[in-house]
């Protein structure tokens, strides 16, 4: 299995209700090393970017405006696999459907607030953690 890298973002509801360690113990307890991390918040214009994949969906607005809400934490994470295994940790989208004992299972309330994000594919890991950081963060 390859190396690769994903982007995390603990998303505006988990930070609120102070699941920022929560969340990184299990990125760490499965193995995922931290390569770069930073508490940021997030501009409008940062989040339609970041976004931009869903600018025609229903919910483009309301994901903006609480994506904006208050601060995220972005993680650059890396690992054997990582995309997939970052996902699995994660669980379903909408946490009603995520599996028992995964970050959305325990910390989210709602498909739009759900936690976290991450990468959905390889080529994305790398596009989204240069989004947010630049290659001499990583540690
Ligand atoms: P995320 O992994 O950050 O990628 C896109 C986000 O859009 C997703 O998590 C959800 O938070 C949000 N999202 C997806 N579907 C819906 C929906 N039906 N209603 C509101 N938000 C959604």
């Amino acid at each position: 299995m390859a190396i690769e890298r994903t982007l995390s973002i603990i998303k505006p509801d988990a930070v609120e209700k102070n699941h920022i360690g929560d969340i990184l113990a299990v990125f760490q307890g499965a193995g995922l090393k931290i390569r770069a991390l930073k508490m940021i918040q997030l501009s409008d214009a940062q989040a339609k970017a970041f976004y931009a994949v869903h600018a025609e969906r229903p919910f483009y607005g309301e994901l903006v405006e609480f994506m904006t809400r208050g601060p995220v934490v972005v993680t650059w994470l890396e690992g054997e696999n990582a995309v997939a295994a970052h996902r699995e940790l994660m669980g379903a989208t909408n946490p009603a459907e995520a599996a028992e004992g995964t970050i959305r299972k325990r910390f989210a309330a709602s498909i739009g607030e759900n936690a976290c994000h991450g990468s959905d594919s390889v080529e994305n890991g790398i596009i989204e953690t240069n989004f947010f950081f630049a290659s001499s963060d990583a540690l």
